[in-house]
């Protein structure tokens, strides 16, 4: 274990929750989802909840998204693209978008909104992980993985400047 990091989510916890995710999609779309992936931190748990989905029988399309706010621990508020969807990816289509966590909300209700800008239909949101107590902006999570205290947490695709990121848990950086 790093050890700078404190534990909070094991490896075991996390694969049981994103098999209840997968099953949770599932019931909502039997036959395929299309998936809006928020680059970089969502990735590892994007491709655990593919396969999840595919061994249920779920098709599952995606592009991927990159977007930055951050500077350090702290977001900027201001979002900016760093890697486009076309819109001829969304037009028309119910679309999930792939979160790793939702911090203040500036980037899942940002990336809302250009969806459906470009002629998304529906647009709904499943994030690992949700850490309401910094919230800026309201935001409905339809899939929500784990809640988690308002530390600064790593592992899992979650980084600090570019660390920690191929952890196979969840955790938080001891001050
Ligand atoms: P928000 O815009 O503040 O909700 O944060 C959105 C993005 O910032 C997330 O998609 C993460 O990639 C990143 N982020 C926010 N909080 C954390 C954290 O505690 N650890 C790692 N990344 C974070
Ligand atoms: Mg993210």
């Amino acid at each position: 274990m790093a050890k700078d990091v404190k534990e909070l989510i094991s490896k075991d916890e996390i694969h049981a929750k994103v098999k209840a995710l997968a099953e949770q999609i599932k019931a909502d779309h039997p036959n395929g989802v299309y998936c809006i992936v928020v680059l970089t931190g969502a990735m590892i748990f994007f491709v655990d909840l593919m396969k999840e989905l595919r061994a249920l029988g779920v098709q599952v399309g995606f592009a991927p998204m990159k977007l930055s706010s951050y500077e350090g621990t702290e977001s900027t508020g201001k979002i900016t693209v760093d890697l486009e969807v076309t819109k001829v990816k969304v037009e028309g289509k119910w679309v999930i978008i792939i979160e790793d966590i939702v911090d203040s909300g500036y980037t899942a209700d940002f990336v809302r909104k250009y969806l459906l800008d470009r002629g998304a239909i529906s647009v709904k949101l499943c994030s690992l992980l949700d850490k309401p107590e910094r919230r800026k902006v309201e935001v409905a999570i339809n899939y929500r993985g784990f809640v988690v205290p308002d530390k600064f947490i790593v592992g899992y695709g979650l980084d600090v400047d570019g660390m920690y990121r191929d952890l196979p848990y969840i955790g938080y950086i001891e001050e």
